[in-house]
């Protein structure tokens, strides 16, 4: 699971407390706080009655913030089992609430404006059927009809854009003997293997495998009840001969015996292009608009999971011609592009990008240009010296950056105060000693904490979003017929206002996104 900070925490609160209210946002609250819990533990943590927090994880599951498993757990007795659904909550999706909009605009520049409506339904119900869909979008007087509808959900469905909803409540067994002693046994794996957690486990168990996550045709097929309680679970048919045959009463019945499959907005794959794209744009800032279309084509298709793109220079120029602005580029003029590139390698005629590369130079670049606006270009030069993570003295920082020997260590101790970089005290043993500072970087720490302050400032910004609009509706009761011209202007400002906080709120964004979703 992604790790969250305190402020992520606050700002997925508020969002939440913003799109359904005070009850939903202290169940959500509970769980973002308390981790994965049984309906029966957030009763009692929240002191909300039963009907209450079920109805707010039902909201919470509707709009994909929390995900339901059915734990089976060793019971009272010997050789006797329970099964506990459990709620975790998913911070990312909430979080991606504020990207709605970006997702939209996306969609419609790769596809084409028609897929507006169907994905703004998606984004605002969370989950529904085809039937829904359509419905939906007739109802919008957008024009078309629902054949057109239809075509326009198939391609949104082919551009993995929208995709199957998860199962329900998977079961995640307890494991069978055979399957316990994977830690004892002989520690094949022992190093690589990192511990899968519970709710990585039950997230795997309910995403449906490719075909089936993207998969129209058997779209209103009815399906048998056995295929029906494996959909359900989530399991693999390989895996379904391995597990007992575990009985629970589902404390969901979310789909309400709906036959129809449901729907919903793949975010994975809007994160995956947003993160081609902050690549690109990297490439273009660092050096120009020809290392953009290169590396846009080199990583056009690339998938979330893949970080190294290899291509030999025949299929990248084959790839960059089709683009307009490559049109005009010749064989040597890709060539060289490329081998100025410095997250670029070559063997043999063969291009290799690392994606990771590429966005850990710009997390540097965005932590570097924070220092620079907030305390300045002596220390941004400063930090800088240090960015490698080694550790240097205040002498050697000062004749590096050639800052005044006097005002190095108040700007270094402004840093460190701010805890954007670490001191240690060193004495020289022998029989003149002296004491001296080494100052350093530790990116670990830093990253995370700047992650933290990004948080803190989007929802610093949302409130007072939340604010204007706030001012907005009062000024419109107002107003009942003829606004007077102090109204008027009034209304305009706020207008203003608005466009810039939002434009504020989606550039933090995207600093956001580098540091929590694009690695
Ligand atoms: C957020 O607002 C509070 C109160 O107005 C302020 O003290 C704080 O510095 C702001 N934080 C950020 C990161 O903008």
């Amino acid at each position: 699971m992604a790790t969250s900070t305190p402020y992520g925490i606050k700002l997925a609160v508020h969002l939440i407390v913003n799109d359904f209210g005070n009850i939903v946002s202290k169940v959500c609250e509970c769980l973002l706080r308390r981790g994965t819990l049984s309906k029966a533990l957030i009763c009692r943590f929240t002191d909300l009655p039963q009907d209450k927090v079920k109805k707010s994880l039902w909201v919470l599951i509707q709009h994909n913030c929390v995900q339901a498993f059915a734990l089976e757990q060793e019971g009272g007795g010997r050789d006797t089992t329970v099964v506990v659904t459990q709620y975790m909550v998913l911070f990312n999706n909430i979080i991606h609430r504020l990207r709605f909009s970006k997702f939209a605009t996306l969609a419609t520049n790769d596809l084409d404006k028609e897929v507006f409506e169907i994905l703004e339904g998606l984004l605002q119900h969370g989950r529904l059927t085809l039937t829904q869909i359509l419905d939906r979008a007739l109802d919008s007087h957008s024009g078309g009809n629902k054949d057109t509808h239809r075509e326009t959900f198939i391609k949104l469905v082919q551009n993995r854009f929208v995709e199957r909803c998860p199962a329900v409540e998977p079961l995640i067994a307890l494991p069978t003997d055979g399957e316990t002693p994977a830690k004892k046994g002989g520690g094949r794996s022992k190093k690589s293997k990192k511990e899968v957690t519970l709710e990585e486990r039950a997230l795997a168990a309910a995403i449906p495998m490719d075909a089936e996550r993207f998969s129209i045709t058997s779209d209103d097929g009815i399906d048998s009840d056995e295929e029906k309680k494996e959909k359900l679970s989530g399991l693999k048919v390989g895996e379904k001969r391995k597990q007992r045959k575990v009985e629970w009463d589902s404390e969901l019945d979310i789909m309400g015996g709906k036959k129809e499959p449901v729907w919903r907005v793949n975010f994975d794959e809007f994160i995956n292009r947003l993160r081609i794209k902050a690549c690109v744009e990297y490439a273009r800032a660092e050096y120009d608009n020809a290392a953009a279309v290169i590396l846009g084509s080199m990583l056009e298709g690339t998938k979330r999971t893949e970080s190294e793109v290899s291509l030999s220079l025949d299929s990248i120029f084959e790839e960059v011609i089709k683009s307009k602005e490559g049109l005009t580029m010749n064989l040597e003029r890709v060539r060289s592009s490329l081998e100025q590139l410095d997250f670029c390698s070559e063997v043999d005629d063969t291009y290799s990008v690392n994606l990771k590369d590429i966005i850990q130079k710009a997390q540097l670049e965005e932590v570097e240009s924070i220092v620079k606006k907030r305390y300045g270009i002596e220390a941004f030069r400063m930090f800088r010296s240090l960015s490698n993570g080694r550790p240097l003295d205040t002498d050697k920082i000062s004749d590096r950056t050639f800052v005044d020997k006097k005002i190095t260590p108040q700007i270094l101790y402004k840093l460190w105060k701010d805890n954007y970089i670490q001191m240690e005290k060193v004495t020289t043993g022998g029989p003149r000693q002296t004491d001296f500072f080494l100052w350093r970087i530790k990116k670990d720490n830093l990253w995370h904490q700047i992650l933290d302050e990004l948080y803190h400032a989007a929802l610093n910004l949302s409130l007072r979003y939340v604010h204007e609009v706030d001012q907005d509706r009062e000024i419109l009761n107002l107003s009942a017929e003829k606004a007077p011209p102090e109204v008027v202007k009034r209304k305009e400002r706020l207008k203003k206002v608005r466009i810039l906080l939002d434009s504020s709120l989606m550039k933090l964004d995207d600093a956001i996104m580098l540091f929590h979703d694009f690695l």
